[in-house]
């Protein structure tokens, strides 16, 4: 490590103090905690993510970090203060509640702030700098590794939000990406650590796209994958404040499925299998997308479940099937 390095995280760690001293113990932090407890954040979960607030002032980290005796410049590589055209500097973070980021050795290297309410960017993220790259980091994961290991299980996340939340449900062995897509970085470091990952994305259609892409690179990484599927649109942290942590464990973790049923699933939305039209396109959809697995146990589960559900022949979706894997290839 050089001595810059350590500098920069060392500012992270004393920002962070600061920022969940003011949310916690000041007059200035008190709009931003009601803000916390309405959404169903407990003071425990406030303490144990090191939530914090920054103020709507330019100059809280400036100051706070020149009176110790930090050198601008560098805070400015750390992404923690913006310099003006004419040399002074100001803070990044202003009225937001501050989520720290850490990297998996649990050192401060970046924040998260969110807006109170419904002010522009509703996340504002640390820029990418020497300490924090974003595609190499999911949050959380200092303090999930070990139950991940354990349990031989992680549980992955779109968002802060969902993973303080799903924490106080007990998901201890809860992770997110930051806003971004997965990336294979992230999901090797997944693999090294577990044997199977259950996605647990939004339930918004932008939500059931990223988790078909994660899972398909998570199950290239050698992952056994699962996806728990959140009705109406709901994202985890919304399901578990409206039907508690019993229902996020039944209705939706245990409840989650293969990366084929999921897309067999999503394939049924929008028809009525009632009618004739939507029933073949499904079952040529269905077949379509049984044709690209690679095991032959999987393609006969599922070719099997087709048979029964619309009283069909094997024979007849074997001899479809063997159609589209010549397509295919
Ligand atoms: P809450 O509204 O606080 O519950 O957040 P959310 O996690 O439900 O937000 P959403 O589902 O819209 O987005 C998922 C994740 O994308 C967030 O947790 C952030 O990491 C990221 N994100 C959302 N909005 C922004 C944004 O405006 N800018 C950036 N950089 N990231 C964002
Ligand atoms: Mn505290
Ligand atoms: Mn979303
Ligand atoms: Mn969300
Ligand atoms: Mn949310």
């Amino acid at each position: 490590e050089t001595n810059d390095t350590k500098k920069m995280i060392e500012a992270h760690e004393l920002l962070k103090k600061f920022y969940h001293h003011l949310l916690i113990n000041t007059k200035e932090g008190q709009e931003a905690l009601h803000y916390l407890q309405t959404r169903g954040i407990s003071l425990s979960a406030i303490e144990q993510f090191d939530i914090g607030y920054s103020p709507p002032a330019w100059d809280v980290a400036v100051k706070f970090l020149k009176g110790r005796g930090f050198s601008l410049e560098l805070m400015e590589k750390a992404g923690l203060v913006i310099r003006k055209e004419d040399g002074n500097y100001f803070d990044r973070f202003r009225n937001r509640i501050m989520f720290p980021i850490h990297n998996h050795h649990g050192e401060t290297v970046a924040f998260s702030g969110r807006s109170i309410g419904e002010g522009q960017p509703k996340y504002l993220n640390s820029p990418e700098t020497s300490i924090f790259h974003k595609g190499k980091i999911l949050y959380h994961f200092h303090q999930a590794r070990l139950p991940i290991r354990k349990q031989q299980q992680a549980v992955l996340f779109e968002g802060f939000a969902d993973v303080v939340s799903a924490v106080q449900a007990g998901v201890v062995n809860a992770v997110a990406t930051m806003g971004t897509a997965l990336t294979e970085e992230q999901a090797r470091i997944l693999r090294r650590n577990a044997e199977t990952v259950v996605i647990c994305y939004d339930g918004d259609s932008a939500g059931m796209d990223a988790a078909v892409r994660a899972a398909e690179l998570l199950a290239q990484a050698g992952c056994h994958v699962k996806i728990a599927t959140i009705p109406d649109g709901l994202d985890p942290d919304e399901y578990i404040c409206r039907n508690g942590s019993e229902s996020f464990h039944r209705n939706i973790l245990e409840s989650s499925r293969s990366l084929t049923a999921f897309k067999l699933a999503y394939l049924r939305r929008g028809k009525n299998l009632k009618n004739e039209n939507d029933q073949i396109r499904y079952i040529d959809e269905a077949l379509r997308e049984i044709s690209r697995l690679s095991s032959p146990v999987e393609r006969d589960y599922y070719l099997r479940q087709l048979a029964n559900e619309f009283s069909l022949s094997l024979a007849a979706l074997e001899q479809q099937l063997e159609r589209y894997k010549k397509k295919e290839h």
